[in-house]
Protein backbone atom coordinates (compact mmCIF):
# COMPACT_ATOMS: atom_id res chain seq x y z
CA UNK A 1 0.00 0.00 0.00
CA UNK A 2 1.39 3.29 -1.28
CA UNK A 3 0.10 6.78 0.39
CA UNK A 4 0.69 10.15 -0.71
CA UNK A 5 0.90 13.90 0.12
CA UNK A 6 -1.86 15.50 0.92
CA UNK A 7 -2.58 18.35 -1.45
CA UNK A 8 -0.06 17.28 -3.83
CA UNK A 9 -0.50 15.17 -7.43
CA UNK A 10 0.56 12.20 -5.04
CA UNK A 11 -2.18 12.87 -2.64
CA UNK A 12 -4.24 9.45 -1.46
CA UNK A 13 -7.88 11.28 -1.52
CA UNK A 14 -10.88 10.20 0.60
CA UNK A 15 -14.49 11.98 0.29
CA UNK A 16 -17.17 11.24 2.83
CA UNK A 17 -21.00 11.74 2.38
CA UNK A 18 -22.14 12.61 5.07
CA UNK A 19 -20.37 14.80 7.49
CA UNK A 20 -21.74 13.96 11.05
CA UNK A 21 -19.84 14.07 14.51
CA UNK A 22 -18.73 10.14 13.12
CA UNK A 23 -17.35 11.25 9.61
CA UNK A 24 -15.40 14.16 11.85
CA UNK A 25 -13.45 11.48 13.98
CA UNK A 26 -13.06 9.06 10.66
CA UNK A 27 -11.52 12.98 8.74
CA UNK A 28 -9.59 13.17 11.69
CA UNK A 29 -8.09 9.70 12.05
CA UNK A 30 -7.45 9.37 7.80
CA UNK A 31 -5.65 12.98 8.10
CA UNK A 32 -3.45 11.40 10.55
CA UNK A 33 -2.27 8.61 7.66
CA UNK A 34 -1.41 12.23 5.33
CA UNK A 35 -4.46 11.32 3.67
CA UNK A 36 -6.28 14.21 1.81
CA UNK A 37 -10.33 14.05 3.21
CA UNK A 38 -13.06 16.11 1.64
CA UNK A 39 -16.15 15.84 3.40
CA UNK A 40 -19.56 16.38 2.30
CA UNK A 41 -23.00 16.91 3.77
CA UNK A 42 -26.12 18.83 3.04
CA UNK A 43 -25.70 21.75 5.09
CA UNK A 44 -22.76 24.05 5.95
CA UNK A 45 -20.05 23.83 8.58
CA UNK A 46 -21.43 20.40 9.53
CA UNK A 47 -19.01 18.83 12.37
CA UNK A 48 -16.41 16.93 9.49
CA UNK A 49 -16.51 19.83 7.61
CA UNK A 50 -14.41 21.57 10.09
CA UNK A 51 -11.27 19.30 9.83
CA UNK A 52 -11.04 18.58 6.31
CA UNK A 53 -8.75 19.55 3.20
CA UNK A 54 -12.05 20.35 1.75
CA UNK A 55 -16.12 20.87 2.11
CA UNK A 56 -19.21 20.70 0.02
CA UNK A 57 -22.55 20.91 0.51
CA UNK A 58 -24.56 19.16 -1.90
CA UNK A 59 -28.41 16.70 -1.79
CA UNK A 60 -26.48 13.98 -1.78
CA UNK A 61 -29.91 12.02 -2.35
CA UNK A 62 -29.16 13.67 -6.13
CA UNK A 63 -27.77 11.47 -8.12
CA UNK A 64 -25.85 13.82 -10.54
CA UNK A 65 -25.01 16.04 -7.93
CA UNK A 66 -23.00 13.10 -6.35
CA UNK A 67 -21.74 12.12 -10.14
CA UNK A 68 -20.26 15.53 -10.94
CA UNK A 69 -18.54 15.88 -7.55
CA UNK A 70 -16.54 12.75 -7.96
CA UNK A 71 -16.09 13.35 -11.54
CA UNK A 72 -14.63 16.80 -10.18
CA UNK A 73 -12.51 15.23 -6.80
CA UNK A 74 -11.46 11.92 -8.35
CA UNK A 75 -11.07 10.52 -4.94
CA UNK A 76 -9.46 7.00 -4.33
CA UNK A 77 -12.05 6.21 -1.86
CA UNK A 78 -15.66 7.01 -1.41
CA UNK A 79 -17.35 6.55 1.93
CA UNK A 80 -20.79 6.96 2.86
CA UNK A 81 -21.16 7.96 6.34
CA UNK A 82 -25.20 8.19 6.44
CA UNK A 83 -27.75 6.29 4.54
CA UNK A 84 -29.69 8.61 2.98
CA UNK A 85 -28.00 8.74 -0.24
CA UNK A 86 -28.20 8.23 -4.09
CA UNK A 87 -26.99 4.77 -3.79
CA UNK A 88 -27.79 3.83 -7.55
CA UNK A 89 -24.91 6.31 -8.35
CA UNK A 90 -22.53 4.73 -5.97
CA UNK A 91 -22.97 1.35 -8.33
CA UNK A 92 -22.43 3.24 -11.29
CA UNK A 93 -19.22 4.87 -9.53
CA UNK A 94 -17.97 1.79 -8.27
CA UNK A 95 -18.98 -0.16 -12.19
CA UNK A 96 -16.43 2.64 -13.67
CA UNK A 97 -13.47 1.12 -11.15
CA UNK A 98 -12.31 4.49 -10.63
CA UNK A 99 -12.15 4.51 -6.83
CA UNK A 100 -13.40 2.08 -4.15
CA UNK A 101 -17.04 2.75 -2.71
CA UNK A 102 -16.26 1.75 1.06
CA UNK A 103 -16.69 -1.02 1.69
CA UNK A 104 -18.94 -1.65 -1.79
CA UNK A 105 -21.84 0.25 -3.24
CA UNK A 106 -24.03 -3.35 -2.53
CA UNK A 107 -23.71 -3.06 1.51
CA UNK A 108 -24.35 0.15 0.71
CA UNK A 109 -27.93 -0.05 -0.99
CA UNK A 110 -28.44 -3.30 1.15
CA UNK A 111 -28.08 -1.58 4.53
CA UNK A 112 -30.12 1.58 3.49
CA UNK A 113 -33.49 -0.43 3.09
CA UNK A 114 -34.41 -2.60 5.98
CA UNK A 115 -35.79 -5.17 3.26
CA UNK A 116 -32.62 -5.41 1.85
CA UNK A 117 -30.34 -6.53 5.18
CA UNK A 118 -33.05 -8.34 6.88
CA UNK A 119 -33.90 -10.68 3.72
CA UNK A 120 -30.39 -11.45 3.63
CA UNK A 121 -30.29 -12.06 6.86
CA UNK A 122 -32.46 -13.85 7.27
CA UNK A 123 -33.74 -15.90 4.09
CA UNK A 124 -30.30 -15.83 2.43
CA UNK A 125 -28.05 -16.89 5.93
CA UNK A 126 -30.76 -18.05 8.22
CA UNK A 127 -29.21 -15.73 11.05
CA UNK A 128 -31.49 -16.19 14.08
CA UNK A 129 -33.82 -12.40 13.44
CA UNK A 130 -36.99 -11.27 15.03
CA UNK A 131 -40.00 -13.04 13.24
CA UNK A 132 -40.83 -10.38 10.83
CA UNK A 133 -43.29 -8.63 7.69
CA UNK A 134 -43.22 -5.72 4.82
CA UNK A 135 -46.47 -4.62 4.61
CA UNK A 136 -47.54 -2.37 1.97
CA UNK A 137 -50.82 -1.29 3.54
CA UNK A 138 -52.90 -0.81 6.40
CA UNK A 139 -54.72 -4.17 6.17
CA UNK A 140 -51.49 -5.91 5.09
CA UNK A 141 -49.89 -4.90 8.82
CA UNK A 142 -52.88 -6.08 10.58
CA UNK A 143 -53.18 -9.41 9.18
CA UNK A 144 -49.49 -10.01 9.22
CA UNK A 145 -49.64 -9.22 12.85
CA UNK A 146 -52.89 -11.46 13.65
CA UNK A 147 -51.05 -14.09 11.18
CA UNK A 148 -48.36 -14.93 13.60
CA UNK A 149 -45.93 -11.85 14.71
CA UNK A 150 -48.01 -10.49 17.15
CA UNK A 151 -48.15 -7.77 20.24
CA UNK A 152 -45.86 -6.21 21.12
CA UNK A 153 -44.18 -5.30 17.62
CA UNK A 154 -41.90 -2.86 16.00
CA UNK A 155 -43.52 -1.07 13.44
CA UNK A 156 -40.77 0.89 10.78
CA UNK A 157 -40.09 2.27 7.60
CA UNK A 158 -37.95 0.28 5.84
CA UNK A 159 -35.98 3.89 4.94
CA UNK A 160 -35.19 5.21 8.08
CA UNK A 161 -32.68 5.55 10.91
CA UNK A 162 -32.15 6.43 14.52
CA UNK A 163 -35.80 5.56 14.88
CA UNK A 164 -37.41 8.01 13.09
CA UNK A 165 -41.01 6.71 12.46
CA UNK A 166 -40.55 4.18 14.55
CA UNK A 167 -42.88 2.87 17.45
CA UNK A 168 -43.49 -0.34 19.58
CA UNK A 169 -46.66 -1.25 19.51
CA UNK A 170 -48.59 -3.30 22.50
CA UNK A 171 -51.85 -3.77 20.90
CA UNK A 172 -54.39 -3.60 17.82
CA UNK A 173 -56.28 0.10 19.06
CA UNK A 174 -52.47 1.70 18.53
CA UNK A 175 -51.81 0.21 15.16
CA UNK A 176 -53.15 2.95 13.10
CA UNK A 177 -51.22 5.40 14.64
CA UNK A 178 -47.56 3.37 14.49
CA UNK A 179 -48.55 2.88 10.60
CA UNK A 180 -49.77 6.66 9.90
CA UNK A 181 -46.14 7.51 12.21
CA UNK A 182 -44.00 5.55 10.13
CA UNK A 183 -45.56 6.79 6.35
CA UNK A 184 -44.91 9.52 7.30
CA UNK A 185 -41.85 9.93 9.07
CA UNK A 186 -39.65 7.82 6.81
CA UNK A 187 -36.83 9.35 5.04
CA UNK A 188 -38.26 7.95 1.88
CA UNK A 189 -41.84 6.72 1.38
CA UNK A 190 -41.14 3.45 0.47
CA UNK A 191 -44.69 2.56 0.31
CA UNK A 192 -43.78 -0.42 2.59
CA UNK A 193 -43.08 -1.04 6.49
CA UNK A 194 -41.67 -3.76 8.16
CA UNK A 195 -43.05 -5.18 11.64
CA UNK A 196 -41.32 -7.11 13.71
CA UNK A 197 -42.05 -8.85 16.98
CA UNK A 198 -40.78 -7.50 20.04
CA UNK A 199 -37.58 -10.04 21.13
CA UNK A 200 -37.34 -10.03 25.40
CA UNK A 201 -33.55 -9.76 25.63
CA UNK A 202 -31.48 -9.11 28.34
CA UNK A 203 -29.50 -6.27 26.65
CA UNK A 204 -28.39 -5.62 23.50
CA UNK A 205 -25.01 -4.86 21.69
CA UNK A 206 -23.54 -3.32 19.34
CA UNK A 207 -20.47 -5.90 17.52
CA UNK A 208 -17.73 -4.20 16.01
CA UNK A 209 -16.61 -6.04 13.40
CA UNK A 210 -13.66 -5.26 10.89
CA UNK A 211 -12.19 -6.78 7.63
CA UNK A 212 -9.07 -5.97 7.38
CA UNK A 213 -5.86 -6.73 5.41
CA UNK A 214 -3.07 -8.69 7.26
CA UNK A 215 0.28 -8.66 6.50
CA UNK A 216 -0.08 -10.90 3.57
CA UNK A 217 -2.29 -9.34 2.13
CA UNK A 218 -5.37 -11.63 2.83
CA UNK A 219 -8.55 -10.21 4.63
CA UNK A 220 -9.15 -11.00 8.39
CA UNK A 221 -12.25 -10.28 10.65
CA UNK A 222 -11.58 -9.11 14.26
CA UNK A 223 -14.01 -8.02 17.01
CA UNK A 224 -13.94 -5.84 19.02
CA UNK A 225 -15.35 -6.02 22.85
CA UNK A 226 -19.07 -5.74 22.75
CA UNK A 227 -20.80 -2.91 23.65
CA UNK A 228 -23.73 -2.50 25.43
CA UNK A 229 -25.85 -0.12 25.17
CA UNK A 230 -29.13 1.64 25.93
CA UNK A 231 -31.55 3.04 23.30
CA UNK A 232 -34.51 5.69 23.54
CA UNK A 233 -36.85 5.86 21.22
CA UNK A 234 -34.77 4.32 18.88
CA UNK A 235 -31.68 6.40 19.91
CA UNK A 236 -28.98 5.75 21.37
CA UNK A 237 -28.71 7.28 25.04
CA UNK A 238 -25.83 5.66 27.23
CA UNK A 239 -23.03 2.90 25.71
CA UNK A 240 -20.06 1.05 27.55
CA UNK A 241 -17.48 -1.58 26.73
CA UNK A 242 -16.74 -4.37 27.04
CA UNK A 243 -20.72 -5.82 28.35
CA UNK A 244 -20.58 -8.79 29.86
CA UNK A 245 -21.78 -11.78 28.26
CA UNK A 246 -21.15 -15.19 28.67
CA UNK A 247 -18.59 -17.32 26.36
CA UNK A 248 -21.58 -19.11 24.19
CA UNK A 249 -23.64 -15.67 23.69
CA UNK A 250 -19.92 -14.32 22.53
CA UNK A 251 -19.19 -16.82 20.04
CA UNK A 252 -22.86 -16.98 18.97
CA UNK A 253 -22.06 -13.30 18.43
CA UNK A 254 -19.07 -13.04 16.72
CA UNK A 255 -20.31 -16.07 13.93
CA UNK A 256 -23.26 -14.09 13.41
CA UNK A 257 -20.92 -11.00 12.42
CA UNK A 258 -18.58 -12.92 10.91
CA UNK A 259 -21.62 -14.55 8.31
CA UNK A 260 -23.13 -11.17 7.72
CA UNK A 261 -20.15 -9.21 6.69
CA UNK A 262 -18.76 -11.87 4.84
CA UNK A 263 -21.74 -11.92 3.22
CA UNK A 264 -21.70 -7.99 2.66
CA UNK A 265 -17.84 -8.41 1.53
CA UNK A 266 -14.97 -5.34 1.01
CA UNK A 267 -12.87 -3.57 3.76
CA UNK A 268 -14.07 -1.67 6.53
CA UNK A 269 -15.50 -1.30 10.06
CA UNK A 270 -18.81 -2.67 10.65
CA UNK A 271 -21.48 -1.83 13.31
CA UNK A 272 -23.25 -5.41 14.21
CA UNK A 273 -27.06 -4.58 16.25
CA UNK A 274 -27.48 -8.33 18.32
CA UNK A 275 -29.97 -8.62 21.04
CA UNK A 276 -28.92 -11.42 23.79
CA UNK A 277 -30.49 -13.37 26.14
CA UNK A 278 -28.62 -15.79 27.92
CA UNK A 279 -26.71 -17.63 25.69
CA UNK A 280 -28.70 -17.06 22.75
CA UNK A 281 -28.50 -14.46 20.12
CA UNK A 282 -30.27 -12.15 17.68
CA UNK A 283 -29.23 -10.62 14.68
CA UNK A 284 -30.46 -6.74 14.64
CA UNK A 285 -28.95 -4.59 12.15
CA UNK A 286 -25.94 -3.72 11.00
CA UNK A 287 -23.61 -0.39 9.96
CA UNK A 288 -21.20 -0.35 6.66
CA UNK A 289 -19.36 1.94 9.08
CA UNK A 290 -18.79 3.27 12.59
CA UNK A 291 -21.41 3.41 14.77
CA UNK A 292 -22.76 6.12 17.05
CA UNK A 293 -22.56 3.46 19.86
CA UNK A 294 -19.01 2.96 19.29
CA UNK A 295 -18.16 6.93 19.90
CA UNK A 296 -17.00 5.55 23.48
CA UNK A 297 -14.06 3.51 21.56
CA UNK A 298 -12.82 7.13 21.94
CA UNK A 299 -11.21 6.03 25.62
CA UNK A 300 -11.38 2.26 25.38
CA UNK A 301 -9.61 1.20 22.49
CA UNK A 302 -6.00 1.81 21.21
CA UNK A 303 -7.48 2.31 17.81
CA UNK A 304 -11.00 3.66 18.23
CA UNK A 305 -13.73 2.16 15.96
CA UNK A 306 -12.62 5.52 13.56
CA UNK A 307 -8.84 4.63 13.71
CA UNK A 308 -9.84 0.95 12.73
CA UNK A 309 -11.98 2.19 10.13
CA UNK A 310 -9.70 4.15 7.98
CA UNK A 311 -6.85 1.60 8.86
CA UNK A 312 -8.99 -0.96 7.01
CA UNK A 313 -9.97 0.86 4.19
CA UNK A 314 -5.97 2.20 3.31
CA UNK A 315 -5.46 -1.96 3.54
CA UNK A 316 -3.24 -1.59 6.96
CA UNK A 317 -3.04 -3.82 9.72
CA UNK A 318 -5.61 -3.49 12.58
CA UNK A 319 -5.86 -4.30 16.32
CA UNK A 320 -8.75 -4.31 17.89
CA UNK A 321 -7.94 -4.64 21.75
CA UNK A 322 -9.56 -2.77 24.72
CA UNK A 323 -7.47 -0.95 26.46
CA UNK A 324 -9.47 0.37 29.18
CA UNK A 325 -12.87 -0.09 30.55
CA UNK A 326 -15.28 3.54 30.17
CA UNK A 327 -18.87 4.30 28.75
CA UNK A 328 -20.26 6.98 26.60
CA UNK A 329 -22.86 9.38 27.39
CA UNK A 330 -25.03 11.37 24.91
CA UNK A 331 -24.98 15.52 24.98
CA UNK A 332 -28.56 16.38 23.79
CA UNK A 333 -29.94 19.92 22.97
CA UNK A 334 -32.52 20.53 25.41
CA UNK A 335 -33.70 23.80 23.26
CA UNK A 336 -34.15 24.33 19.41
CA UNK A 337 -32.07 27.34 18.28
CA UNK A 338 -28.22 27.93 16.43
CA UNK A 339 -24.57 29.26 17.90
CA UNK A 340 -25.91 27.18 20.83
CA UNK A 341 -23.35 28.39 24.08
CA UNK A 342 -21.95 25.84 25.97
CA UNK A 343 -21.27 25.98 30.11
CA UNK A 344 -20.41 24.15 32.60
CA UNK A 345 -17.62 22.13 31.29
CA UNK A 346 -14.91 22.81 33.70
CA UNK A 347 -17.68 20.76 36.04
CA UNK A 348 -17.60 18.31 33.82
CA UNK A 349 -14.14 17.63 33.06
CA UNK A 350 -13.52 17.79 36.82
CA UNK A 351 -15.42 14.24 37.11
CA UNK A 352 -12.51 11.77 36.74
CA UNK A 353 -10.79 10.18 33.76
CA UNK A 354 -13.81 11.46 31.51
CA UNK A 355 -14.14 13.56 28.88
CA UNK A 356 -15.89 15.35 26.30
CA UNK A 357 -16.39 15.88 22.70
CA UNK A 358 -18.75 18.82 21.06
CA UNK A 359 -19.39 18.52 17.84
CA UNK A 360 -19.80 22.22 16.65
CA UNK A 361 -23.26 21.46 15.14
CA UNK A 362 -24.42 25.27 14.15
CA UNK A 363 -27.95 24.34 14.35
CA UNK A 364 -30.08 22.25 17.47
CA UNK A 365 -33.41 21.09 17.97
CA UNK A 366 -34.45 19.07 20.85
CA UNK A 367 -32.84 16.11 21.70
CA UNK A 368 -30.52 17.19 18.48
CA UNK A 369 -27.19 15.41 19.73
CA UNK A 370 -24.57 17.83 20.00
CA UNK A 371 -21.77 16.68 21.89
CA UNK A 372 -20.81 13.09 24.11
CA UNK A 373 -19.44 12.77 27.48
CA UNK A 374 -17.04 9.92 27.63
CA UNK A 375 -15.55 8.12 30.73
CA UNK A 376 -13.28 5.50 32.08
CA UNK A 377 -12.61 3.91 35.33
CA UNK A 378 -12.02 0.34 36.67
CA UNK A 379 -15.74 -1.27 36.26
CA UNK A 380 -18.28 -0.58 33.83
CA UNK A 381 -20.59 0.98 36.35
CA UNK A 382 -18.24 3.62 37.81
CA UNK A 383 -17.49 4.85 34.14
CA UNK A 384 -21.28 4.55 33.12
CA UNK A 385 -22.22 7.10 36.51
CA UNK A 386 -19.38 9.28 35.61
CA UNK A 387 -19.95 9.46 31.70
CA UNK A 388 -24.04 10.58 32.77
CA UNK A 389 -22.20 12.75 35.21
CA UNK A 390 -20.43 14.44 33.19
CA UNK A 391 -23.04 14.70 30.11
CA UNK A 392 -25.38 16.60 32.87
CA UNK A 393 -22.73 18.92 33.68
CA UNK A 394 -22.80 20.30 30.46
CA UNK A 395 -25.60 23.09 29.78
CA UNK A 396 -26.75 24.48 26.42
CA UNK A 397 -28.41 28.44 25.85
CA UNK A 398 -29.20 29.73 22.69
N1 LIG B 1 -37.70 -6.49 17.21
C1 LIG B 1 -37.25 -5.78 18.24
N2 LIG B 1 -37.30 -6.28 19.50
C2 LIG B 1 -36.85 -5.57 20.55
N3 LIG B 1 -36.35 -4.33 20.46
C3 LIG B 1 -36.27 -3.75 19.25
C4 LIG B 1 -36.71 -4.45 18.07
N4 LIG B 1 -36.52 -3.64 17.03
C5 LIG B 1 -35.99 -2.50 17.52
N5 LIG B 1 -35.83 -2.55 18.85
C6 LIG B 1 -35.28 -1.47 19.71
O1 LIG B 1 -35.25 -0.25 18.99
C7 LIG B 1 -33.89 0.16 18.72
C8 LIG B 1 -33.80 0.78 17.33
O2 LIG B 1 -34.18 -0.16 16.34
P1 LIG B 1 -33.35 -0.34 15.00
O3 LIG B 1 -33.99 -1.39 14.18
O4 LIG B 1 -31.92 -0.55 15.33
O5 LIG B 1 -33.58 1.07 14.28
P2 LIG B 1 -32.57 2.16 13.75
O6 LIG B 1 -32.21 1.69 12.38
O7 LIG B 1 -33.35 3.42 13.74
O8 LIG B 1 -31.38 2.15 14.67
C9 LIG B 1 -33.08 -1.10 18.89
O9 LIG B 1 -31.73 -0.81 19.18
C10 LIG B 1 -33.82 -1.78 20.04
O10 LIG B 1 -33.53 -1.16 21.28
MG1 LIG C 1 -30.14 0.48 15.09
Amino acid sequence: MKLGTALTPSATKALLLGSGELGKELVISLQRFGVEVIAVDRYENAPAHAVAHRSYVIDMTDSDAIKTLIAKEKPHFVIPEIEALATNALVEIEAQGDCVIVPNARAIQLTMNREGIRSLAAETLSLPTSRYAFAESFEELKAAIENGIGYPCFVKPTMSSSGKGQSMVKSADKLQSAWDYAKSSGRVDTGKVIVEGKIDFDFEITLLTVRALNANGEIETHFCEPIGHIQENGDYRESWQPQKMTMEAIKNSQKIAKKITDAIGGLGLFGVELFICGDEVWFSEVSPRPHDTGMVTLLTQTQTEFDLHARAILGLPVNAALKNVGASAVILSPIDGQALRYQGLEKALSVPNTDIRLFGKPEAFVNRRMGVALAIADSVEVARENAVKAANLVLMEA
